[in-house]
């Protein structure tokens, strides 16, 4: 089977691609290495997968290729590529947003169309619910972002869906409650957390610390891409939440000072804009209709995210 990734130097592609090919299956992946964050993180992020011979690396912006052909014999695509980040999706970045999240769905789905795969699971995010004290968030809760970069998520979400219903592309939607793990972005909270205790520095926590989530470890959400192509189940859209219960930020830097051994420099500032107070995924359909159980609890990944984070900035 070929396995298409888009943005597979990222941190959730690459984590994909590392399973689909330690599972023997053929992968194509494409990244154009956005600035957003550095490219040598994402090199590094690509070094082993690189180095298999099913693996095929394309390194161009996704807006700029001929879709239908690079569609061509595909079984399944995972559209991971995105502009990332709820706090830079303000003002002109914007259009940022628009491009690589909404226009560019749009253009693979219209290839799509054309094309014989057999799933396109669409990588979407918890931000489509907003502010809400709906909780747990349900699939079918009402949804109402509170940044530019979750109505550009939820935007793509709804494409999918239309070109489901209308065309018959098969397509998933996967809301992924924050993750973590190996190779996590440089702007996510944990990594700039526990560098900064690894490091010595003070660590700045938007809010007061007692906004909680539920956070999911990266192999867990691989899991649910991998299931979701393979399942007969088109046009729906699935939470993808984790092992363990709803945490608050304080606390899991109580968890990080612990496996650490040493003291973080906390210092509060005001609530980011954007930001969402709570997050906690109903996850009985996902686990119900896909046979999803995610393993790895908050503990063990925040383990595994430590012992990478100490080899990239030792
Ligand atoms: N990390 C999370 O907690 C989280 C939560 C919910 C949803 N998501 C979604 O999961 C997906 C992956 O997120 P991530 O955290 O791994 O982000 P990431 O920034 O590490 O990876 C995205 C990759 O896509 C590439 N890319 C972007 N636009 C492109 C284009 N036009 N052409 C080619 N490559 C392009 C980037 O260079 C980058 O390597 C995104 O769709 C994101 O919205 C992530």
């Amino acid at each position: 089977m070929i396995h298409l990734i888009t943005g597979v130097a990222g941190f959730i592609a690459s984590n994909l691609a590392d399973e689909l090919l330690a599972r023997g299956e053929q992968v194509i992946g494409v990244d154009c290495f956005t600035d957003y964050y550095s490219r040598e993180l994402k090199e590094k992020n690509l070094a082993s997968i690189i180095k298999d011979k099913n693996f095929n690396f394309i390194e161009e912006d996704l807006l700029d290729m001929d879709l239908v052909e690079l569609l061509e014999g595909v079984d399944y695509v995972y559209h991971q590529a995105a502009q990332a980040g709820v706090r830079a999706s303000w003002g002109s970045n914007f259009d940022i947003y628009t491009d690589n999240n909404i226009r560019l769905t749009q253009q693979l789905l219209e290839a799509a169309k054309e094309s014989k795969i057999k799933k396109f699971v669409y990588a979407s995010s918890s931000s489509v619910y907003g502010d809400t004290d709906q909780l747990p968030m349900r699939e079918n809760n009402y949804l109402q972002p509170v940044s530019p970069y979750g109505v550009s998520k939820l935007a793509a979400e709804n494409l999918c869906y239309l070109y489901w219903k209308n065309f018959g592309v098969p397509t998933i939607s996967l809301r992924y409650f924050t993750v973590f793990g190996e190779r996590q972005r440089p702007d996510m909270a944990f990594h700039i957390f526990i560098k900064a205790i690894l490091q010595d520095k003070k660590l700045t926590i938007f809010g007061d610390g007692e906004q909680s989530r539920n956070f999911t470890y990266v192999g867990d959400i691989v899991e649910a891409n991998i299931l979701a192509a393979l399942s007969d189940i088109r046009g729906e859209v699935f939470n993808v939440g984790g092992a363990g219960e709803r945490i608050t930020l304080n606390e899991t830097i109580d968890i990080m000072e612990d496996i650490i051994g040493k003291k973080a420099k906390r210092e509060y500032k005001a609530v980011a804009k954007g930001d969402v107070r709570h997050t906690e995924a109903d996850e009985s359909k996902i686990r119900k209709k896909l046979d999803y159980q995610p393993k790895i609890d908050l503990k063990e990944g925040l383990k595994r995210e430590i012992q990478w984070l100490k080899v990239i900035y030792k």
